[in-house]
């Protein structure tokens, strides 16, 4: 897992070139390969990593400050809306842009780092393929500027 974090991160320097040009279209989506919504358990199967994550959150003292008092079931959906849309699924997120709901919370490297590792678990917990945890992490990493507020 350390493995893919640093994946992630070499990712993160990527982001502003190869990742943004890599069209979604990209996917693989024959009768046979189940796409990467599908991989993801669908809606139901999101909306389990999502819980599993934030259960990881509350255990995690480098970020678990940082939710106290939030809505945790508006998190929860927003989340889980936000996760399938971008897997391709039929939803459509409709919390706030990514800038503005991480304002004034000063999210560190290391705390960025620290969620991104917890939804790895979470994935793994839920028996989720490297490949498509791998896939998922890829989509994320272009929201880095706005959720760091760089
Ligand atoms: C890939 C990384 C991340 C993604 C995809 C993400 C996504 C989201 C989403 C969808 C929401 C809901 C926004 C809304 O309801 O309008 C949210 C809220 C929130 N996020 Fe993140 N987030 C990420 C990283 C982080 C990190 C690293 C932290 C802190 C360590 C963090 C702390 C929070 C908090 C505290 C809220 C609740 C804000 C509120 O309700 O006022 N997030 N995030």
């Amino acid at each position: 897992m350390a493995r893919r974090v640093l994946m992630l991160l070499a990712g993160l320097a990527l982001a502003g070139c190869q990742v943004l040009s890599t069209p979604l279209a990209t996917e693989p989506n024959s009768n046979t390969e189940p796409t990467l919504y599908q991989q993801l358990g669908e809606r139901a199967g999101l909306a389990e990593i999502v819980e599993d994550l934030l259960y990881l959150i509350v255990d995690d003292k480098r970020i678990n400050h940082q939710f106290k008092g939030i809505n945790v079931a508006q998190f929860h959906r927003h989340l889980t809306d936000q996760l399938c849309q971008l897997s391709g699924g039929p939803c459509t997120y409709s919390g706030r842009p990514m800038r503005k709901a991480h304002a004034d919370m000063a999210i560190t490297e290391t705390q960025f780092n620290a969620l991104a590792e917890n939804l790895i678990l979470a994935m793994e917990q839920n028996g989720i393929s490297t490949g498509a945890q791998n896939r998922l992490l890829k989509r994320l990493i272009p929201m880095h500027p706005d959720i760091r507020n760089l």
